[in-house]
């Protein structure tokens, strides 16, 4: 057994999956092989969370069954509302998410997992949570925009897509269908990036066979995170920061000496541009094309990156999903809190799929460490020390 330590697992195979690919050289990532520059343009958040879940693009009576279950669990329990109501407002929204999601577990169950080993029959209760918890995820992001206000959330609709009653939820009218149309294809981009930590952390937690509830507040906590999920709320903070195009480059150079990180700048897997980034850069121009361009961020963000390109470009560190998707939120009105949240309302149904993929063939996740504490000694008593 090899006991090569590489710090953050770097390059360490954490399983075998068969839900999503990346090519960090060429900068192609896929979901079950479809290439999401594709899907972006061309399918929908419930076509691409089936793919997700099953492995195949469905079928139209298959979309549709799985949409209208989709529409019919977006209500949550009055006692959810009521323990949203008692956080405080001040709260990060991630925060609020996990404890939501976690507390969804003690209404709907969840915790009759496979001790057993995995049977085919255990499709159906895994779909059904799937889409208990892929629903309510949006309703609980759009429903905290109220509930911290001191408003009452706005009820779901049935006739919308996910999309469209989630803006509709949010904002509380009726949805600009372009505007639902960019936030659609921002949850098909987030949905599913491999073994990334938020999706290592579920896998680990549904390893212990604990409720998908548990499994998905674990996945929460770990997308919070500024060096994950979190850092499209910082690079929007950046970019209000810098202010103007014109100011990029001695903030640069200040924020390069200090050793500081760029926000929505650098990948792991990714060597070159990532390609979400190219799909959403392409989404904000077709943004100002079509409505005009509100604020100076966009500029800012395209002379940050130029700058990076020349600093940053030879470590192979370019702008990563997070750095326009933020751009496009704040021109939609979403407050930058939320951004990391809408990830997560995306990244939930690769989530569910990973699950289902550890389910179906499950170990414990147990690895092991280099000790480097001290070697046996004698306890001495608290008296003598
Ligand atoms: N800003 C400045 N320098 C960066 C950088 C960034 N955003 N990302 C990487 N680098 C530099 C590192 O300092 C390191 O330089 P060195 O070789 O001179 O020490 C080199 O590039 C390699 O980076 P490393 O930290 O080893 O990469 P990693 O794979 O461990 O980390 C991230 C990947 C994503 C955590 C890292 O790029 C980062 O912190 N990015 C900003 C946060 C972010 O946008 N996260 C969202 C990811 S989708």
């Amino acid at each position: 057994m090899s006991s090569e330590y590489l710090p953050g697992l770097a390059g360490v195979p954490a399983t075998k999956s068969n839900i999503s690919d990346i090519d960090g050289e060429k900068g192609v990532l896929a979901y079950r092989g479809y290439d999401i520059r594709e899907l972006a343009l061309k399918s929908s958040f419930e076509e691409t969370a089936l793919l997700l879940l099953d492995g195949q693009l469905p079928t139209r009576e298959e979309l549709d069954e799985f949409d209208q279950q989709l529409r019919g669990e977006r209500r949550v329990k009055y006692n959810i509302r009521e323990i949203m109501k008692y956080l405080p407002s001040t709260g990060h929204p991630m925060e609020m998410l996990q404890t939501a999601v976690a507390s969804l577990g003690m209404f709907y169950g969840g915790d009759e997992i496979f001790s057993d080993g995995y049977q085919a029959e255990d499709d159906y209760f895994i779909h059904s949570m799937s889409v208990k918890i892929i629903s309510r995820m949006a309703t609980i992001v759009a429903m905290w925009q109220h509930v911290r206000n001191g408003y009452d959330p706005i009820e779901p609709r049935s006739d919308l897509s996910h999309a469209e009653n989630f803006l509709y939820m949010l904002h509380g009218r009726d949805p600009d269908p372009f505007e639902a149309r960019i936030i659609d294809a921002c949850l098909v981009l987030h949905a599913e990036h491999t073994i990334n930590a938020s999706t290592f952390a579920a896998m680990v937690c549904g390893s212990t066979l604990a409720s998908p509830f548990l499994v998905i507040a674990a996945a929460i906590g770990t997308l919070a995170g500024p060096l994950h999920g979190g850092a499209n709320q910082r690079v929007v903070e950046m970019l209000e920061e810098i202010g103007r195009p014109e100011n990029v480059k001695d903030w640069l150079d200040m924020k390069l000496a200090e050793k500081e990180v760029i926000w929505g700048m650098g990948h792991r897997e990714y060597k070159t541009k990532d390609p979400r980034a190219i799909v959403l850069q392409k989404m904000m121009v077709e943004w100002i094309e079509r409505k005009g361009n509100l604020s100076p961020m966009f500029e800012t963000a395209l002379a940050l990156e130029e700058a990076c390109e020349k600093e940053l470009g030879p470590k192979g560190v370019y702008p990563n999903v997070d750095y326009y998707s933020g751009i496009l939120y704040t021109e939609m009105g979403i407050p930058a809190d939320q951004f990391t949240p809408i990830f997560a309302v995306s990244r939930i149904a690769g989530w569910m799929a990973h699950w289902r993929e550890q389910l179906s063939d499950n170990r414990i996740f147990r690895p092991t460490q280099i000790y480097t504490g001290e070697p046996a000694r004698e306890y001495v008593p608290i008296e003598k020390r």
